[in-house]
């Protein structure tokens, strides 16, 4: 599952945009969904803080922690993708000093192994922003529908309808990118919007529920392979139906098993390694640690 070619690095958001090739990114919250996403040949990673709602079963995004965030980026970059990992700050996390909220992008960078930090909000993140920026903790934007702000917003609903709130987001993105970001998610805006947005600014806006004149999409994991159902807005594409198909594997495990149909010969060891084959008695996979210590049969 190794991604050919050189390693991307935050570089490629300005150069998509400048090539006017679009922008790929996907999140993860894991080993397994970042190897999965590298091999995709996805552009970037986001651990978004959508890893409490689809992982950690929150109602929304709200309760997730700074070491939520930090174990779910360690577990990503254990997966050495290739490709950068941006880490959301969560909910709380910047909405403190601007010492306390570059501490806290820190620990995303350091421990968490991230090349770069999400920040919600235009305007009245004016401070943090700057402040991460200066610390050289590169900054991702994001407008439009901030799931952190769904108390204030009274629900999941589109941003930026209306001659106004067009206004107040257009200049909040030329903010942004006049700060340093390198690059602003748009989500649930009028893809009108999102558009003219792209061509303002100077920095790639990646968009989700906001149309194809982004200049690149992002896709939360687990509802674009159909493994999370809880939710089905309107701008997710479900590419899989991972969810049905693992439903159905695990019920058929559970008949096989009941059914003494699993495990058959194939899956026993008998009292003396095999002999044959490799004759190593190494494992299944090749590699080291739980599974390097099983026998290969
Ligand atoms: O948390 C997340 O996954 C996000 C994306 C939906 C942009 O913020």
């Amino acid at each position: 599952m190794e991604r050919k070619g050189k390693a991307l690095t935050l570089s490629v958001f300005g150069r998509r945009k400048r090539d006017g090739c679009k922008l790929v990114v996907l999140t993860a919250y894991d080993l397994t969904s970042a190897l999965i996403a590298a091999a995709g040949g996805v552009d970037a990673i986001l651990v978004g803080d959508s890893v409490g709602m689809v992982v950690l079963g929150h109602e929304n995004t709200l309760p997730v922690t700074m070491d939520d965030m930090v174990h779910h980026c360690k577990a990503v970059a254990r997966a050495k993708p290739r490709v950068p990992i941006i880490a959301d700050m969560p909910y709380g996390s910047f909405h403190v000093s601007t010492e306390k909220t570059v501490a806290n992008a820190l620990r995303l960078i350091k421990d968490g192994g991230a090349q770069a930090v999400k920040v919600e909000g235009g305007r009245q993140r004016e401070d943090v922003i700057r402040a991460l920026i200066a610390a050289e903790i590169p900054v991702m934007g994001h407008l439009g529908l901030t799931p952190q702000s769904v108390n204030r917003l009274g629900g999941y609903k589109v941003q930026g309808r209306g001659a106004a709130e067009a206004a107040l987001l257009r200049e909040d993105a030329a903010l942004l990118a006049e700060w340093g970001c390198f690059s602003l998610v748009l989500e649930c805006v009028p893809s009108a919007l999102a558009e003219t947005v792209s061509g303002e600014i100077g920095i790639p806006t990646v968009g989700i529920g906001a149309g194809a004149g982004c200049d690149g999409q992002v896709l939360v994991f687990h509802d674009m392979l159909g493994l999370f159902t809880g939710l089905k807005p309107k701008f997710v594409k479900r590419y899989a139906d991972l969810g049905e198909a693992a439903c159905k594997a695990v019920a058929q495990y559970a008949e096989e098993v009941r059914d003494g149909v699993f495990p058959g010969p194939e899956h026993q060891y008998d009292d003396q390694p095999a002999s044959g084959k490799d004759g190593s008695g190494s494992n299944v996979s090749g590699q080291s640690g739980y599974l390097g210590d099983m026998e290969k049969e």
